[in-house]
């Protein structure tokens, strides 16, 4: 099969999904797989040959012209963390072009993406608890005096269409509230503020593989800094992560169930990872988000779960093109 790895983008997480696109290229299954990694950025959508100059995608049928052949795809593996691989816009644009791909729909890519919709859905899923929030949309009047009263400190407050943390504050004291809400509104024209919830995070990985639903080993994540932010993602050693996480047979049990009813209720294809807080008081899962695209760079969370599994990532991967591509 002739695939096109998609990597890039045009968010701040651009630099993630190339360390993502750079991990899935080497564990795929050459002997299966053709692959030609694409660049997908703001100048343009290219293909770099090792040999020769780059060259530019022909989007009418996303064709590459290499030397006068031309190269056409089986199917898209996509790589890009945020927009326009994890939001449904290559998505509806592939599902025109009738080219299958290996992540989410455009529905539930669009959905997902924006973490105050997403919230709406998931609520009522059982056992699955859902922090206070408010949504707030730039050029709509909106009170932060009313919000301030209907929600307690501390705050998270994130651009609704975000990922890896970026434009994400921590606020403890209400007069820092407005500070907050400036910095996600430089990432996003939607905010969400949300009540934060006090215990232990964990992140569940679920994909469908050979018809079926699978969860991946759950994974806790503890860090030092006020939250796991993008440096806490992102530097090896600043957070721990533990797979399998140490929590008993009856809460692991719990929190697979959780993560399996909302990769169903979401309708998700592919492989996605679901991030939970424990709180700290009740012993309740509270849903924080679903990331489509979730990240595959070396330290990442998935290629961590998949090891834990007992399986190869390039098993893995193969399994993942032959589910959602054939
Ligand atoms: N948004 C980042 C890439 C993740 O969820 O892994
Ligand atoms: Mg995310």
């Amino acid at each position: 099969k002739v695939i096109a790895l998609l990597t890039g983008g045009t968010t701040g997480e651009w630099v993630i999904s190339v360390k993502s696109a750079a991990t899935i290229a080497q564990n795929l299954d050459t002997n299966k797989f053709d692959v030609y990694k694409i660049m997908l950025t703001q100048q343009g959508w290219f293909y770099e040959p090792a040999d020769s100059v780059k060259v530019e995608v022909d989007r009418n049928d996303f064709s590459i012209n290499l030397k006068g052949r031309k190269i056409t795809f089986d199917g898209v593996f996509i790589a890009i963390h945020g927009a326009p691989g994890e939001d449904g816009k290559l998505q509806g644009y592939f599902d025109m072009l009738g080219l299958p791909y290996t992540t989410c729909d455009a529905l539930t890519s669009a959905v997902t993406m924006n973490k105050g919709y997403t919230k709406a859905i998931v609520n009522g899923i059982d056992q699955l608890h859902i922090a206070k929030s408010a949504q707030i949309f730039k050029g709509t009047e909106y009170s932060l005096e009313q919000i301030k009263k209907d929600l307690k400190t501390p705050y998270f407050v994130k651009p609704n269409n975000g990922g890896s943390s970026i434009g994400m504050t921590k606020v403890n004291h209400v007069s820092d509230l407005q500070l907050a809400v400036d910095k996600a509104f430089k990432e996003d024209d939607q905010v969400l503020i949300e009540e934060f919830i006090s215990g232990r995070e964990f992140t569940v990985g679920v994909v469908k593989l050979d018809g079926q639903i699978t969860v991946l080993p759950v994974t806790e994540v503890e860090t030092a800094k006020e939250f796991f932010d993008f440096e806490a993602k992102y530097t090896p050693g600043v957070a721990t992560e533990t797979t399998p996480a140490p929590i008993r047979t009856e809460t692991r049990a719990r929190v697979e169930e959780i993560a399996r009813n909302v990769y169903r209720k979401l309708n998700c294809r592919g492989v996605v990872r679901i991030d939970f807080i424990l709180s700290e008081d009740e012993g309740d899962f509270y849903f924080i988000e679903i990331n489509t695209i979730p990240g595959q760079t070396a330290t990442s969370f998935i290629p961590q779960q998949v090891a834990a599994a007992g399986m190869k990532l390039n098993d893995f991967y193969t399994k993942l093109i032959r589910e959602t591509i054939g």
